[in-house]
């Protein structure tokens, strides 16, 4: 009987996942904590036909360097994320290198999130919980504390993929919300289904209360929403961004709370991540922060997980199908 491939995952990923893709190929999960570093990946790496891994870690940047590392041996790397700005499309097409995702099944948790960082800034959620977890209740100023309305509010969605579209479907169905939308292509089934609005980005700026931001990160959209942007915003308006940190130019975003250009902002994703704890905007009581925990439900990390480890059966045995990432 033929070997079965090798397949190295970087993280512990829990005993499901890796059972399961125990019955195609053999399992490497890195025992050292955390995440396997970037160093152990460039000494090990040529031992294996796969690589699993996710996006957060540097060790998860899918670079030349890496893949040469790969000695031509490695023919996948199966990220535990939808998004893959971490992988060089084009070095990993030069190494003969397949890229694979996860898709779909996180959509809906991530579209949860979105409303939920909509809702706290908006009603000031944590700045109230720790005021009354403080036992300053008494010191609740009146309308000093007072919140803004999502319901009824107008919406605007630049990037309407799916995640996009699950958003919509929550703040129109739910929160009677007016939709206005910019997307590269127009998607006129969601403009009847919704009473949506295609708008380009300025005009979206303009018109929005709420501005959320699902593009991914790529060349294209490195720093997508720039000062001239938040310019256009209203100043009672809120920014959401839940799609990669680099979409945003940051310190315009910063300044554009700092001179009241926007109301504030709920944000999961930064420039830098981990985000650094001098960032201003972590001093910002109008800013809420999350630490890129959107698709982070139990039930959807390990549907993510049962993903990728499919996605590198069907690439390394030829067992299912894959998701193979886009150019
Ligand atoms: C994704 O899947 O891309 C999420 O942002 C988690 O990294």
């Amino acid at each position: 009987m033929s070997e079965k491939p090798k397949v190295f995952i970087t993280e512990q990923i829990g005993t499901e996942p890796v059972e399961w893709l125990r019955q195609y190929c053999d399992c490497t999960v890195w025992e050292g904590g955390g995440k396997a570093p970037r160093s152990h990946l460039l000494e090990v790496l040529g031992s294996y036909d796969g690589l699993i891994t996710t996006g957060s870690a540097s060790s998860g940047l899918i670079d030349a360097e890496l893949l040469a590392a790969g000695q031509q041996r490695l023919k996948l790397v199966s990220t535990i994320s939808v998004g893959y700005n971490h992988f060089d499309i084009e070095a990993m097409r030069a190494a003969g290198v397949i890229g694979t995702h996860t898709p779909y099944v996180l959509d809906e948790t991530v579209a949860d999130m979105v409303l939920g960082l909509m809702l706290s800034v908006a009603r000031r959620m944590p700045e109230l919980d720790r005021l009354v977890k403080s036992g300053e209740w008494n010191s609740l100023a009146g309308d000093a504390h007072f919140g803004v309305d999502v319901h009824h509010s107008t919406l605007g969605i630049i990037g309407m993929g799916r995640i996009g579209e699950a958003i919509a479907r929550r703040a129109v169905d739910g929160f009677g919300m007016k939709l206005l939308y910019y997307n590269r292509s127009r998607r006129p089934e969601l403009e009847k289904r919704y009473g949506a609005d295609y708008l380009q980005v300025e005009e979206l700026l303009r018109q929005s209360d709420f501005v959320v931001l699902m593009v991914p990160l790529s060349e294209e959209t490195r720093q997508y929403i720039r000062s001239e942007h938040f310019a256009m915003m209203k100043k009672s308006a809120f920014f959401i961004n839940a799609s990669r940190g680099g979409t945003v130019d940051e310190r315009a975003l910063i300044e554009a709370l700092r001179k009241g250009q926007i109301r504030g902002a709920g944000l999961d994703v930064y420039e830098q991540e981990p985000v650094d704890k001098n960032n201003p905007l972590l001093g910002m009581s109008n800013v809420v922060a999350l630490p890129h925990i959107g698709s982070a439900t139990h039930r959807t990390r390990q549907d993510m997980k049962m993903v990728a480890v499919r996605n590198a059966a069907a690439i390394l045995t030829g067992h299912g199908t894959a998701y193979i990432v886009k150019e």
